[in-house]
């Protein structure tokens, strides 16, 4: 089920703010992303980057990572800001972590730099997941 337009005008706020602890030395890129939980709790994450540049990791996983790490499992509502003019795209490597913690009736909520956003779905953006049947 989508957000109410407050409760989302809320968490993109929040995802906004996160950008603002973005360890981006190397890209320049900043991100913000909230993950929201069935249970209605919010978590919030940035990217982290890394000399190593491959173990730089999204905004997105740290906000999961918290939330799953809290004792939550699943996710509801998944907001990714930037302060680029472009809308951010989820990677690859992102879609495929919220797919073990959500459905893909997953909302994806993706904010650029003037604050327009647009509302996706997971099956939008990673249509077949892998998926382990039990
Ligand atoms: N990045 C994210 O945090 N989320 C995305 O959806 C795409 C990319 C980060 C990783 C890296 O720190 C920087 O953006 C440039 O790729």
């Amino acid at each position: 089920m989508a957000l109410k337009k407050a409760q989302l005008e809320d968490l993109i706020a929040l995802a906004r703010e996160a950008m603002g602890a973005a360890y981006a030395p190397y890209s320049g890129y900043r991100v913000g992303a909230v993950a929201f939980t069935d249970k209605g709790d919010a978590y919030t994450g940035c990217n982290v980057e890394n000399a190593s540049y491959g173990l730089t990791v999204c905004a997105e996983r740290v906000a999961i990572w918290k939330a799953i790490s809290e004792s939550q499992d699943q996710i509801v509502a998944l907001v990714i800001a930037v302060e680029d003019k472009e809308m951010p795209r989820p990677c690859g490597a992102c879609l495929q972590v919220m797919a073990e913690f959500a459905g893909q009736d997953l909302q994806i909520v993706t904010v650029r730099g003037d604050g327009s956003y647009e509302s996706l779905t997971l099956d939008d953006c990673l249509p077949m997941p892998f998926r382990l049947e039990s």
